[in-house]
């Protein structure tokens, strides 16, 4: 059997690590003490960022059961849950994305935060404390912001979000959502977007352009730190005024 030694400090498990917001993420919560179990699916990516951060790489398809399990296996104790992977559909509206592309963005999206919170959530609930911080998007506060399976999942994610914290606050979880609006990380759609999606970005026009991941990062770990221990079910949007308009 596999025994895990857990250094004093948190424990962070952190999904997408080698993505664009990932990486600044990763970098964060190392630099203020805690231990980061770094999950992707990108060996490669992976590989680059534990040559410069010091994290527990895991490569690990978030959408694979099996993979979710090992992941949280390497991971040990969990205090802190990030689900950050995520993918983006080409745009398009219900009667243009077709099943597959649907399916993949509901696994990832939202079916993995949901698969890595069951699967952490009994030992956070034993211990009275854990927090939970999922990256959705203001696409899963509004409707015209992507394409029909992205906006869906993310919606969802903000579901599940609030609904851990109504059913696990009153058990020492904190459950919060982080919705950001643009960042400037060059995340890809998964391939050559639909006409109609373009069109329905277009028409905003007071579209404040993409931020620095860092500004998010910002969100997530204060999000993640006892400085927000008042805080807890909500899906707080980062994209500078966006949503005002
Ligand atoms: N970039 C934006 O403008 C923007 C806006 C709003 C919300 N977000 C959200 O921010 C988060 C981070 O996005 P980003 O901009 O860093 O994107 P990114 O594409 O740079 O990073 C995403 C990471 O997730 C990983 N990933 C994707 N599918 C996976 C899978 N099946 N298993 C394991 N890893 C997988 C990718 O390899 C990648 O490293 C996402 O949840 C995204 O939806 C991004």
């Amino acid at each position: 059997m596999r025994v895990v030694v857990t250094p004093p400090g948190r424990t962070v498990l952190l999904t997408g690590a080698a993505g664009g917001l990932g990486r600044v993420l990763a970098a964060r919560f190392t630099d203020g003490g805690d231990r980061v179990v770094a999950v992707d699916r990108d060996a490669a990516a992976l590989a680059d960022l534990a040559s410069q951060v010091d994290v527990v790489p895991v490569v690990a398809d978030v959408s694979s059961r099996d993979d979710v399990e090992r992941a949280v296996a390497e991971a040990g104790r969990v205090d802190v849950m990030v689900n950050n992977a995520a993918v983006v559909d080409r745009l398009g509206a219900a009667h243009e994305v077709d099943p597959d592309e649907w399916d993949l963005l509901v696994a990832v999206n939202l079916t993995a935060p949901y698969l890595f919170c069951h699967a952490v959530l009994p030992a956070m609930i034993k211990r009275g404390a854990g927090t939970i911080v999922n990256v959705a998007s203001i696409t899963g506060l509004r409707g015209g912001r992507a394409g029909a399976a992205y906006t869906a999942s993310k919606h969802g994610l903000v579901g599940l979000t609030i609904n851990i914290a109504a059913t696990t606050g009153h058990l020492g979880i904190r459950s919060n959502a982080v919705c950001p609006g643009s960042i400037d990380t060059g995340m890809q759609a998964l391939g050559e977007v639909f006409d109609s999606g373009r069109e329905t970005l277009a028409r905003d026009r007071r579209k404040p352009p993409p931020v620095a991941p860092g500004l998010i990062a910002d969100v997530v770990t204060f999000l993640a730190s006892d400085a927000a221990a008042g805080i807890n079910g909500v899906a707080l949007p980062a994209d500078s005024g966006t949503l005002a308009f």
